[in-house]
C-alpha cells in the first residue's frame, strides 16, 4: 500500500484515530493536509509525528516532495461545520500539493444523552460535525478530484450507525447518515474513477471513550470476540487499505473494524 505522490486531507487529525490516520498515511509516502480546530498543541505534534514516521519508513520510489513542498505535512485550522473554514481547508491543500488524491471524514464529536433530555443545540452540533462536516468537505473536493479523474474517500462511521445505542441518538443519526451518503457518493462520483468508503470503528481507545469507568471497559471487552478494545492503529490500517489503488475496486462499502462486536 505505497501511498507516494498522493496528498491526502484528514479531518480531526490532531488525536485520537485522526492522529494515526495521518501518521499511517504519511508512514506509506502521502503528503498529509492535516486539519484540526486549533492548528497548535496536539496538531503540531501530530505532524512531527507524521515527519518522523514518513523518515522512518523505507524510502518510497517515487516520494519526493511534490511542488518542492517540505515537510509534507501541513496543519490547517479549520471547524468542519463552516462553509467558508472547509473551502480554505481544500484551497490551502490543492494550493501547497497541486492535488487531493485522499479525503478521510474523520472529525467527530459526541453530546450524549437520553431523548427526553436532549437539548436541541445537542443534536444540532452533533449533525453538523459529524454529518454536515463530511458534507461540506466531500461537496469542495469532489470538483478537484473529478478533474484529476482519480479520488479515494473515507468517511468515518461507526457500528453505533448501524446498531443504534441508546443514549446515542443523535450520534448514530448522524453516523448512519454517513453511511447514506457514501453510498450514494460512491454512485454518483464512482464514474470518475473516485470511490467513496466507510469505516465503521467499534469500541477504539481514544479520550471519546476515556471516560468510561475500567470495570466497564473490561466487561465491554470481555463481550467482543477479540477480547480486546480496539485500538486506533487499528482503524487507521484499514482506512490507509480503502485509501490505496490496492483498494480500486471497492467503493460504497462499510468496513466494520469492531473486533466482531457485531458478527
Ligand atoms: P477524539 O475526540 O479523540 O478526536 C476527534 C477529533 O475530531 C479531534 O481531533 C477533534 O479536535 C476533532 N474535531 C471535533 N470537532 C471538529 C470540528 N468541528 N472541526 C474539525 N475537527 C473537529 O475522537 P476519536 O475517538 O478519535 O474519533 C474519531 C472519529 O471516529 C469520530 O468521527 C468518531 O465519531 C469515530 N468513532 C470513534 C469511536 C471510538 O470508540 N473512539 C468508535 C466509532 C467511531
Amino acid at each position: 500500500m505505497d501511498l507516494s505522490g498522493k496528498t491526502a486531507v484528514v479531518t480531526g487529525g490532531s488525536r485520537g484515530i485522526g492522529r494515526e490516520i495521518c501518521i499511517e498515511l504519511a508512514k506509506r509516502g502521502a503528503n498529509v493536509v492535516l486539519c484540526a480546530r486549533s492548528a497548535e498543541g496536539a496538531a503540531q505534534e501530530t505532524a512531527a509525528l507524521c515527519e518522523a514516521a514518513r523518515a522512518e519508513s523505507p524510502a518510497p520510489a517515487e516520494g519526493e516532495p511534490q511542488n518542492g513542498q517540505d515537510p509534507r505535512t501541513i496543519v490547517v485550522a479549520c471547524n468542519v461545520a463552516d462553509a467558508g473554514d472547509v473551502k480554505t481547508l481544500m484551497e490551502t491543500a490543492r494550493r501547497t500539493f497541486g492535488r487531493i488524491d485522499i479525503l478521510v471524514n474523520n472529525a467527530g464529536i459526541t453530546k450524549d444523552g437520553l431523548l427526553m433530555r436532549m437539548k436541541e443545540e445537542d443534536f444540532d452540533a452533533v449533525i453538523n460535525t459529524n454529518l454536515k462536516g463530511a458534507f461540506l468537505c466531500m461537496k469542495e473536493v469532489s470538483g478537484v478530484m473529478m478533474r484529476q479523474r482519480y479520488g479515494r474517500i473515507v468517511n468515518i462511521s461507526s457500528v453505533v450507525g448501524i446498531h443504534g445505542n441508546a443514549g446515542q441518538m443523535n450520534y448514530a443519526a448522524s453516523k448512519a447518515g454517513v453511511i447514506g451518503m457514501t453510498k450514494s457518493m460512491a454512485r454518483e462520483l464512482g464514474s470518475r474513477g473516485i470511490t467513496v468508503n466507510a469505516v465503521a470503528p467499534g469500541f477504539i481507545d481514544t479520550d471519546m471513550t476515556a471516560a468510561l469507568a475500567p470495570d466497564t471497559r473490561e466487561k465491554m471487552a470481555e463481550q467482543i470476540p477479540l477480547k480486546r478494545i480496539g485500538t486506533p492503529q487499528d482503524v487507521a490500517k484499514a482506512v490507509a487499505f480503502l485509501a490505496s489503488d490496492e483498494a480500486a475496486y471497492i467503493t460504497g462499502q462499510v468496513l466494520s473494524v469492531d473486533g466482531g462486536m457485531y458478527t
